[in-house]
């Protein structure tokens, strides 16, 4: 799923160039990161096809260059002419997935992450897929260790391995996240589902019949242009807005539908803000993270991302400075989540 918009990573990322796009830590971008991730899982009783590869139109050429460098084969990529949210993306890759007339596990990533431990986070992803293979659908569970509202969290029951889903709430309010750490027993959804196609169709047929039929009719609609298949724009743009977390894994609980979760103990991230890009960089000494042309001196726990001209930075602590060619953010570190207000901003000013 790489059709995000990536807002409060501004300035670097850009409605034209989002932040999955855009190398952020390592020397390969976050999307690229993913794709090499799932083609890491194969192995002797496990036959990985070609990443499905779900973006927006205006970022094929994107996807395309990206992959490219990548040692995969070549990959189907879905187009779609506007965001409809994620479960609208997750349909059309399962239709396709279909359309070779068998029923593949799909191992669902988002473009937006990285982890640190690739073989914990191999070995967490092989369980899942063959326990989807029984039927189930599975998340991924990582260990909260603060009350973000950003993400889902998964209530899980049962001991060891994994377990079931006794409940998912998707971006709970703060007093809510809160109680859930007091509490214990909570995950974050890592944004990873592992789930057989038909699987998914049966469970969004049932929850959410609308937004299958709609696009369906899309999908059925699809013209192919090479590598690029892309679904009939009317009736993709009538389709419900919604995303997996809502339309689907909220509902499984309580319903025919099993919903499991395997722990994902692997460093797990989601870039979501400078704030992470800070976490994740290399640290000198003073906890300073310096990417590109930057000098610092006397400097705490700064990041200082240059893009186009020397940055010096002198004295400053928990500041994020971030250059690019025609706009700098200068920004208190630990109010990185408010970046998307100066987005809001600049969309109503035009
Ligand atoms: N193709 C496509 N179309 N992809 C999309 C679209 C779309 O309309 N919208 C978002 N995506 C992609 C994003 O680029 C990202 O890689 C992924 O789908 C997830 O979307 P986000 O918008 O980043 O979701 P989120 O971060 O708010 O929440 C999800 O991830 C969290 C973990 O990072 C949820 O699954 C949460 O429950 C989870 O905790
Ligand atoms: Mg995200």
């Amino acid at each position: 799923m790489a059709g995000g918009s990536g807002t409060r990573l501004w300035p670097l990322s850009r409605a034209g160039y989002p932040k999955q796009f855009l190398v952020l830590s390592g020397n390969q971008s976050l999307f690229q990161q993913a794709v090499a991730r799932l083609a890491a899982l194969a192995d002797a009783d496990l036959a990985v096809r070609p990443p499905l590869v779900v973006g927006n139109e205006e970022h094929r050429f994107l996807v395309l260059d990206q992959l490219r460098e990548l040692p995969v084969p070549p990959a189907d990529v879905l187009l779609e002419p506007c965001g409809r949210n994620t479960a609208p993306a997750v349909t059309l890759a399962a239709l396709q997935a279909m359309s070779q007339g068998d029923d593949p596990v799909m191992v669902v990533t988002p473009a937006d992450q990285t982890v640190t431990d690739a073989d914990a986070f191999t070995a967490a992803l092989r369980r899942a897929v063959h326990r989807a293979a029984g039927g189930d659908l599975v998340v991924l569970g990582v260990d909260p260790d603060r009350p973000e509202t950003g993400y889902g969290y998964i209530q899980a029951a049962g001991l060891a391995g994994a377990q079931r889903v006794a409940r998912f709430v998707e971006k709970p309010s703060l007093a809510t996240a809160q109680a859930y750490l007091a509490e214990g027993g909570y995950y974050w959804n890592a944004g990873l589902f592992v789930l057989r196609a038909s699987t998914w169709l049966k469970a969004l047929g049932q929850f959410r019949p609308d937004i299958l039929a709609a696009t369906r009719t899309a999908y059925d609609g699809a013209q192919r242009d090479g590598a690029f298949l892309r679904p009939n724009a009317a009736a993709f743009a009538a389709v419900p807005a919604e995303s997996v977390d809502y339309a689907v894994m909220e509902a499984c609980p309580g319903s025919a539908f099993h919903l499991a979760m395997e722990p994902l103990k692997a460093g797990w991230n989601d870039l979501g803000a400078w704030e992470a890009v800070w976490q994740v960089g290399e640290h000198d000494a003073q906890g300073n993270v310096a990417r590109g042309d930057a000098l610092l001196s006397g400097c705490e726990n700064t990041l200082v991302q240059a893009g186009e001209r020397l940055v010096a930075a002198v004295g400053l602590r928990d500041v994020m400075v971030v250059e690019t060619a025609d706009a700098v953010l200068v920004a208190d570190r630990s109010r990185s989540q408010e970046v998307k207000h100066i987005v809001a901003q600049l969309a109503q000013s035009g």
